[in-house]
């Protein structure tokens, strides 16, 4: 088997990314809606975004920089402390895309994609009406990486869901058929769940996995 090798000492950061988004797929989107101390609210797609733990329930966005500074996501994040993440699902994903325009603070990408909000229970930023997923958060944690290109590792917690009541099942799960969500894959490609398929645990017994393993 014919392998191509990149050492990541040996590429430029632009490589890098390449690989990476290629690498770790597909990826699951956090539309991000924020809001700065002046109360204007941001909406913004990140995709480097994961679930960091269950209990508390933490996850993560890392947000890179703006022609070296601060992007408005995570500078609101650091000015208010409350956002709103939202699961990106079939049929939202052009205003996404479009919100991931460079828009000057003062602009909201809402009212510049044509959604309308909501105000949320517990932080300051708004919600996406109709939203089928909206994840209330606080900001816990926020980690620099690099020097030359610099990343912000957002940590939050999560405080308060919404879900659409006919998402769920048994009030227990989200069905994943109705919810549609839709990834991010390498380069300009994205990816919907249409091939889903069950697998049953069989070592451990399933009623014995922690939700963790
Ligand atoms: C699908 C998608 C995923 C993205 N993921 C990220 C990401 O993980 N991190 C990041 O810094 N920018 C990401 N971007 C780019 C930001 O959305 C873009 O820089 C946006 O203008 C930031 O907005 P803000 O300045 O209002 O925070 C992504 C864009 C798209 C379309």
């Amino acid at each position: 088997m014919d392998y191509r090798v990149f050492d990541t000492s040996e590429i430029d950061h632009t490589q890098i990314y390449r690989l990476l988004i290629g690498s770790i797929v597909p990826r699951p989107i956090a539309w991000v809606s924020t809001v700065n101390k002046e109360g204007m609210p941001n909406l913004a797609p990140f995709s480097f975004f994961t679930a960091v733990s269950h209990a508390p329930p933490m996850v993560s966005i890392s947000v890179g920089e703006k022609q070296r500074e601060l992007k408005d996501t995570a500078q609101n994040i650091l000015e208010t402390g409350g956002y709103v993440i939202h699961t990106v699902v079939n049929g939202s994903e052009e205003q996404m895309n479009r919100s991931s325009a460079n828009f000057p603070p003062e602009v909201s990408e809402f009212s510049e994609v044509g959604l309308e909000t909501t105000p949320s229970d517990i932080v300051g930023a708004p919600r996406i009406v109709n939203a089928p997923v909206a994840m209330e958060c606080q900001l816990r944690s926020l980690i620099t990486n690099g020097t030359e290109w610099k990343t912000h590792l957002v940590i939050g917690e999560i405080l308060r869901w919404h879900i659409r009541s006919d998402l769920m099942i048994e009030d227990k799960y989200i069905d994943p058929h109705r919810l549609g969500p839709v990834g991010r894959l390498g380069g300009v490609n994205y990816c919907r769940t249409g091939d889903i398929f069950q697998m049953e645990r069989t070592y451990p017994p399933p009623e014995k996995i922690h939700p963790n393993a």
